[in-house]
């Protein structure tokens, strides 16, 4: 951990500090934001299921992550001495605040809201100690949900029955499944917030799949917000993103959500949860880049050229990008730049050898098209 620094979204570091800057940088990246980003994309998604069910249905997504331990762990009864609030699970600015560990750390503000705010989700980048590896990573994204009812005209049975209903239509929605004992099931679970809590796994790729968790909001983190539990209750869930997000799209790494390579983002649009996009995989070694300037002939479409370096490279070329244009003002004559990006899948290509290839592209070029000007 190197020296804080002055302060983290308002609040100012102690000796509990110990945020690595390798975290701290990935604060203020609003993935979920992105609208073209898997986690962006599977946030709306869940967000279309909820309006639909419920059109009062609030939606929150740029809270910020920087909470107080009292709203991280105090309100919703996580015990002083319990191993979550231990500097070795969280990330500590200063002795009573936090980088959330979890989207809970919301709801009491948006439980003392009612009645005006009935139901809500709420999304974020949240954060934990925690190895890093192919699906784990100190930073993800969660997404709460919370719907109250009357409790003089809805029953505590009723209550679960909704909860059961709303959330088997969520992951049936989301993996497009039928409802049924065969494609899901509820388990017993604990969190101090619920009570009771359940676990909803879904039968997916052939195994059971965890979904989230969840339970009916516990009568004293309804008081710590202020409400009367004789007069409204509710219930209450948790969601990883990551996760579902890397089944529903098949990203096989946790840490391609956090790429700046554009080979990953340019796999995903907003139409990708209907379109089922599914990712293909790029190699981690690094391109060879060879460029193309060339003379205009009359009868020249940009597809002649990339059919031609396509045939000669194979999947050892990645893309060929337009990089400039020019026409003559005299001669009205036009030339073209290509770049084009050679990558192999499964080593490092040597310059020579894509100049070999190369050569055979510019040879072909020349040749069939009787390309004269190639460079
Ligand atoms: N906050 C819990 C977690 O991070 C999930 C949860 C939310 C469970 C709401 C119950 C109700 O695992």
């Amino acid at each position: 951990v190197m020296a804080p620094p002055e302060e983290i979204l308002g609040i100012k570091p102690d000796g509990k500090y110990n945020v690595p800057a390798g975290v701290r940088e990935k604060l203020g990246k609003n993935l979920l934001l992105n609208s073209k980003h898997p986690l962006g994309i599977l946030w709306k998604t869940v967000q279309e299921y909820f309006a639909e069910q419920d059109s009062n249905c609030k939606f929150f997504d740029t809270e910020k992550p920087v909470v107080s331990t009292v709203d991280c762990f105090d309100k919703l009864r996580v015990p002083p001495d319990h191993v979550s609030r231990s500097p070795s699970d969280t990330y500590y600015v200063n002795a009573d605040y936090v980088l959330r560990t979890h989207t809970s750390a919301h709801q009491c503000q948006f439980l003392s809201q009612y009645p005006e705010i009935t139901s809500f989700l709420c999304a974020g980048d949240v954060y934990r100690r925690d190895e890093i590896d192919a699906s784990h990573y100190p930073a993800f994204h969660q997404c709460e949900g919370v719907r109250l009812f009357d409790a003089q005209k809805v029953s505590k049975e009723e209550v679960m029955e909704d909860l059961k209903k709303t959330l088997e239509g969520l992951a049936a929605h989301l993996f497009q499944l039928k409802t049924g004992e065969d494609t899901m099931r509820w388990l017993d679970e604990y969190f101090p917030f619920t009570e009771p809590s359940l676990e909803l796994e879904i039968f997916y790729n052939e195994d059971w799949m965890e979904v989230l968790g969840c339970g009916v909001i516990h009568h004293d983190v309804l008081r710590n917000a202020g409400l009367d539990p004789e007069k409204v209750h509710g219930w209450a869930f948790g969601l990883g993103l990551e996760r579902l997000a890397m089944v529903l799209f098949g990203i096989p790494d946790i840490r391609l959500f956090w790429s700046d390579d554009a080979r990953f983002a340019q796999q995903f649009s907003e139409g990708s949860f209907s379109e089922k996009t599914k990712f293909k995989p790029f190699s981690k070694y690094p391109p060879v880049l060879k460029d193309i300037s060339m003379w205009i002939p009359e009868d020249f479409v940009d597809n002649d050229l990339f059919e031609m370096i396509r045939d000669e490279g194979g999947d050892q070329v990645e893309k060929v990008d337009l990089l400039d244009e020019f026409t003559h003002p005299k001669t009205g004559r036009s030339s073209k730049m290509f770049r084009v990006t050679w990558r192999d899948m499964s080593r490092t290509l040597t310059n020579e050898e894509v100049n070999a290839k190369h050569e055979k592209v510019l040879e072909r070029v020349v040749e069939k098209a009787n390309w004269k000007e190639v460079s």
